[in-house]
């Protein structure tokens, strides 16, 4: 065909898939709400900057996978590829801290990350992202623990674990920074060509690396941690027992951006990649704006969460109506219009055909709208001041009183109680 196709990397979403963004977007909106979080909507570009200071340049995602351009009059800017560092910037600006007080945002939003495209990897993606800001504490830590299990159990997900780890305060990840330094001191020319890089600047990054990762039995995470770590890691631990919150310690869970202190956290549902991940980072304010403000936080990819439902069977979701009203009739318009009116603050989805058609295409319509029930107006029926509606789903059909048209319908979808 003769256009340009999408550009690598991105995705057009639509039909039963679309609906499932929808779905998913309103459980989960519905748990963040409950819990007191507030929208927020952030600009899709920052100043690159904003990205730099506070991702670490020696992530990958700073390094490699940033979307960079100048505008008209040469300033430097992002497409942005997480959401944690602008709702920061979004706080600082707007003034939103209230001293002594949590500050509970989410977002729903696209990112871009130059990677190479493969299936869950896309260069433009949407995520839910949630950040407990102006928080401290391991309450805070487990509030946000628990938020996310209950989305993934609002979502159908019953089995997952979360794979933790303890980064500790700035001390304890120097500390571990040295100690892999230490560990590969001698191994450099066993690294691939970004680690090597990374070695340098970030060796925490090494272990990110798919190659490398495998290839060296290097220190654990444990190794670093001093008391105050350890008092941390108890305490939690014994609330997250008592509640029988599914986790478990993996001390090589570092995560692929800086600026993160503390807990970390991610869930992979047993996929390969992970579907949400997430932590306290307890400097990034302070990085961005010279301000102490403690927060942490979490982020979904929609994409991974919507594959791994569809091949669950947990989320299926048929694109179809609830009501269409076949007209082969002219002057049935008129009552069709005034019962549309009459269904429309009834979450029912309602169409019908924009020009009169003879009944012989009615299993065309029927294969193209699925529909739950369909309403047939024709003159026979009119005469009669009746309607015949078919029950696609039980393949029965009745005569109805035109007059009564709304009043059975309605009841129809009342003992078919359906989650729209
Ligand atoms: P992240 O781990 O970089 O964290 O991304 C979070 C989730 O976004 C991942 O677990 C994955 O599901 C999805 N994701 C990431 N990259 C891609 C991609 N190229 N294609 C499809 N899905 C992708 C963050 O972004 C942090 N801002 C999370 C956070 C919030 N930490 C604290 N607060």
């Amino acid at each position: 065909m003769n256009f340009p196709n999408k550009p690598r990397g991105t995705q057009d979403i639509f039909s039963s898939r679309a609906l499932a963004y929808q779905r998913i977007q309103k459980i989960i909106t519905k748990i963040l709400r409950n819990n007191n979080y507030q929208p927020v909507i952030f600009p899709t570009f920052e100043a690159e900057e904003l990205f730099t200071k506070s991702l670490g340049s020696a992530t990958d995602v700073i390094h490699k996978e940033m979307y960079i351009f100048q505008d008209r009059k040469g300033r430097e800017l992002a497409l942005r590829p997480e959401g944690t560092a602008s709702v920061a910037r979004l706080v600082l600006q707007n003034n939103l801290i209230k001293e002594g007080y949590p500050l509970k945002l989410f977002y729903w939003a696209n990112m871009f990350r130059y990677e190479r495209p493969q299936k869950g990897r896309y260069r433009e993606f949407w995520q839910l992202g949630a950040e407990l800001v102006n928080s401290e504490g391991i309450i805070a830590d487990y509030q946000v623990l628990k938020l996310m299990s209950d989305i993934l159990i609002s979502l159908g997900i019953s089995d997952f674990t979360f794979n933790l780890n303890y980064l500790g305060n700035a001390q304890t990840k120097e500390k571990y920074k040295n100690q892999l330094k230490d560990f590969f001191k001698g191994k450099e020319t066993e690294l691939c060509d970004d680690c090597k890089r990374r070695h340098s600047t970030n060796p925490l990054r090494i272990l990110d690396c798919l190659n490398c990762q495998k290839n060296f039995p290097y220190p654990s995470y444990e190794n670093s941690w001093d008391k105050d770590d350890l008092d941390y890691i108890n305490e939690l631990n014994q609330i997250l027992n008592k509640f029988n919150f599914p986790y478990q310690y993996n001390h090589r869970l570092v995560r692929g951006l800086d600026y993160y202190t503390g807990l970390v956290f991610e869930v992979d549902l047993g996929t390969e990649k992970a579907v949400l991940g997430g932590g306290r980072y307890d400097n990034l304010y302070q990085e961005i704006g010279d301000k102490n403000i403690p927060a942490l936080g979490f982020a979904i990819g929609i994409e991974r969460l919507v594959d791994f439902l569809e091949e669950k069977k947990i989320l299926e979701i048929k694109n179809y109506v609830d009501v269409f009203f076949f007209v082969c009739n002219s002057s049935a318009y008129l009552d069709i219009f005034l019962w549309k009116e009459a269904l429309a603050n009834y979450q029912l989805i309602i169409d019908y055909n924009l020009e009169v058609r003879k009944s012989k295409a009615l299993p065309k319509i029927i294969e193209h709208y699925q529909p739950q029930l369909l309403v047939i107006i024709g003159e026979k029926e009119t005469e009669v001041n009746k309607i015949l509606i078919r029950d696609c789903l039980k393949k029965t059909d009745f005569f109805v009183e035109k007059k009564i048209a709304i009043e059975w319908i309605l009841d129809y979808f009342k003992i078919n109680d359906r989650v729209n």
